[in-house]
């Protein structure tokens, strides 16, 4: 078989697990079988690029961010559909179909689910996912097809050679992505999604598909827009066929033979309503027979054909009896409502989340009201509003905790988050989170240790601060038991000496991991970098005033002064001051300037500067600088690029395209060996590093320029070292049900 051959193979192979996986939840291969497969391609391909087809699995995920979304017309328009709330109006519904429609006609009906998300248009041609839209206003809408290509559920091939085949449906978000997904945003301060509609309309309208690619967006697809050279009789041999192409298809449908059966249909589907994974806002209600939508044709709104059943939505009413506040693991304080139990959507509801403190403040919500609570995205019970002519005589604010509920350390508002947090980094209800930080592939790479590891050392009291984990006897850990979500009991075996191999390696990494695997705010890594350069190592930046210079100097540029001699003086301070810094290596840019104020510009930033400062100057960086030297453990920043040493010597590189890791893995290798990293390709350029999709603009430069190109292999090639295991994530290995823990071990 030739490298042709063998790719079409793979692609079909790893299309039909896909499926199987992703559309029909019936796996039939171990995750390691398929991310074989995988490798196997995307190495193929790799070796022989002219033989990447845009349709191949492995070109889900393109790198590039998208400045904005072009303009979609759609043809036919994408209508939506008439509501109704009762039964007589389907009565009616019924009645004017009979009206319409020839004495001779027969029909029957058909009852989905409305599933609540966002309605979506895949045109294939050929059988190729070419483009999809959002619905916009319904004439016009977005091109998402780089963000809908991301959604492992739509196939970027169907077996269908038709000319055009315009494929409608709604995507969405299981309530438990949404719920996972909005844990997530509140850990990271952000706002949450109020719905999983929200959240799915979010990330779909999301400038990068890298991102969009981490988000659990999902596809049902029910209907058509323009076809060439395809017919369907009725609406169920459409979704059959699209399900014999491996599209998924509403997951439950009542064909119905007469308006009594779709009441019954519509009582089923109600009680029914919370079993499905994701929420559903009522069912609709579709003629079956195609041949008969022409005759019943539209409104400028909706088509004849069909009607949308709407739901009450489910709301309780109950007393607010108490606010708690819990810390997560990231040190957010979010208030909970402890209520007076009440049933509500299936279930008795005690407890429900009040969000943040100024959605407290905003809805003036107090202990002692009468409450709305409702589900959000059918799972979070939260509290809506109150109703204020139940409020109580003596009920007054919530007087929101200045102090951590947990630890009693101090509470604070980070800039931009709606999120307080406790910012002490010793709080016993941040240990899971920061030793999560700690061993992270950007911070100090244990990757042995994932989540649950993480939470069972925390919860079994052998690790309170990430330091603890050079502690650990390597024995111990090897017989330590983790409980699996099955509730089956596994030994942690031989990822014991993975650990103690990576703390090996960690005890030598550069200054700037050591500094973000410590969640310093507002240190991310590439902070971290910059706050590290001007130190000979850990121990040397305790005692180094520098960042009390650095918030001096930003004092003296912010300093007001009335006079020409006070200017004077003060322009003079400023420059002293800058130079001194300059000396350390802080000086970015000295421009000559209108503004004398604005003639520096420093490396660090006034935020860090006052972050890093305050860490230095707590007890807890005492404490960890006096642990550090008793492991012996002293990290340094690492080496600048000296040019003429290392093997990218000198180098100058420009990445592109989606790679196995994130983007800053590769910068760091390239800074390590001596190269440089530069934004965009000019004739100085060395390399162009290229990822899968490689966006237009840099790529198309370096072909004219004849700039060298690189894959992965031959970069790593150029390094003389074996590439690293890539990130599971992205790259196309089924998320769900893996638990690399138990991997080998399984
Ligand atoms: S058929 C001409 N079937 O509900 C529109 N729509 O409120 C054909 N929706 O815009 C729509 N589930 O986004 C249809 N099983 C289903 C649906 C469904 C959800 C959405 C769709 C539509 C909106 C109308």
């Amino acid at each position: 078989m030739n490298a042709a051959e063998r790719i079409q193979t793979l692609r079909d192979t790893i299309r039909r697990h896909d499926r199987l996986y992703y559309v029909e939840a019936r796996p039939e291969i171990p995750d390691a079988e398929y991310d074989r497969l995988w490798e196997e391609l995307a190495a193929l391909e790799r070796a022989n690029p002219s033989l990447i087809t845009p349709d191949s699995p492995t070109q889900r995920v393109s790198g590039e961010p998208t400045g904005k979304f072009a303009k979609v017309r759609h043809d036919p328009p994408m209508l939506s559909l008439d509501k109704t709330y009762d039964r007589a109006a389907l009565a009616q519904f019924d009645a004017f179909l009979r009206a319409k429609l020839p004495g001779d006609a027969v029909w029957d009906y058909v009852v989905e689910p409305k599933i609540d998300g966002l309605s979506v248009s895949l045109l294939y041609r050929h059988g190729s996912l070419i483009r999809a839209a959002t619905r916009g206003n319904g004439i016009e809408g977005d091109d998402v097809t780089a963000n809908v290509r991301t959604i492992r559920s739509i196939p970027l091939a169907i077996p269908c050679d038709a000319p055009t085949v315009e494929i409608r449906g709604e995507i969405y978000m299981t309530r438990q992505g949404f719920a996972a997904l909005n844990r997530a945003e509140e850990e990271a301060g952000h706002e949450p999604f109020a719905n999983p509609r929200n959240a799915a309309a979010g990330s779909l309208k999301l400038l990068d598909p890298r991102e969009v690619a981490l988000r659990p967006l999902d596809a049902v697809l029910y209907a058509t827009g323009g076809l060439e050279g395809v017919v369907f009789a009725t609406h169920t041999e459409m979704t059959r066929t699209f399900a014999r192409w491996g599209l998924r298809t509403p997951p439950w449908q009542r064909l119905c033979l007469g308006i009594d059966q779709v009441m019954e249909a519509i009582d089923e589907l109600e009680r029914l309503r919370h079993a499905f994974p994701f929420e559903i806002d009522g069912a609709v209600v579709k003629v079956n027979q195609r041949a008969l939508y022409p005759l019943l044709g539209a409104t400028a709104h909706a088509p004849s054909s069909a009607r949308a059943y709407k739901y009450a939505p489910e709301q309780a009413e109950t007393r607010l009896r108490a606010i708690t506040v819990q810390v997560g693991r990231t040190g957010v304080l979010t208030p909970v409502a402890e209520l007076d139990p009440v049933p509500l959507a299936g279930s008795v509801i005690a407890r429900a989340t009040l969000h943040n403190a100024d959605y407290l403040r905003a809805k003036d919500i107090r202990v002692g009201d009468w409450v709305e609570i409702s589900k959000h995205g059918d799972v979070i019970p939260a509290v809506d509003r109150v109703v204020p002519a139940k409020r109580p005589a003596d009920a007054v604010p919530f007087p929101f905790p200045e102090r951590c509920p947990v630890c009693g350390g101090p509470v604070e508002r980070l800039d931009g988050e709606v999120a307080i947090r406790c910012v002490n980094p010793e709080c016993p209800a941040q240990r899971v989170g920061r030793l999560e930080l700690f061993v992270s592939r950007n911070a100090l790479d244990v990757s042995a240790i994932g989540g649950r590891m993480a939470e069972a050392l925390v919860q079994a009291g052998l690790v309170t601060t990430p330091l603890d984990l050079w502690g650990l006897d390597p024995a111990r850990l090897a017989d330590f038991r983790l409980v699996g979500d099955d509730g089956s009991e596994r030994r942690f075996g031989k990822k014991a000496a993975e650990v103690a191999a990576a703390l090996e390696r960690a005890r030598l990494l550069p200054l700037h991991r050591w500094l973000f695997a410590l969640g310093i705010p507002g240190i991310g890594l590439a902070a971290a970098r910059i706050v590290a350069a001007p130190f000979a190592s850990f121990s040397a930046m305790a005692g180094d005033p520098l960042f009390r210079d650095v918030l001096a100097f930003y004092e003296a540029t912010e300093r007001k002064v009335e006079t020409k001699e006070a200017r004077d003086l003060l322009a003079g301070e400023i420059a002293t001051r800058a130079h001194a810094l300059a000396a350390r290596g802080l000086l970015l840019r000295d421009a000559p300037s209108r503004d004398f104020r604005a003639r520096f510009l420093l490396t660090v930033k006034p935020e860090m500067a006052r972050e890093m400062e305050r860490f230095l100057r707590s007890d807890y960086a005492r404490r960890l600088a006096a642990r550090l030297a008793a492991l012996g453990i002293d990290p340094a920043p690492e080496a600048p690029a000296t040019p003429g040493t290392g093997p990218l010597a000198g180098k100058r590189f420009v990445i592109t395209g989606t790679l196995s890791q994130p983007r800053e893995t590769f910068e760091r290798l390239i800074r390590e060996n001596g190269g440089s990293v530069q934004s965009s390709v000019s004739r100085k350029t060395d390399y162009l590093l290229v990822g899968a999709d490689p966006g237009g603009g840099k790529f198309d430069k370096a072909q004219a320029l004849g700039t060298p190109q690189l894959d992965e292999a031959a970069f790593h090639a150029l390094l003389g070292e074996a590439p690293t295991p890539p990130v599971a994530a992205p790259t196309g290995t089924p998320a769900p049900i893996q638990d690399d823990l138990f991997g080998d071990l399984a």
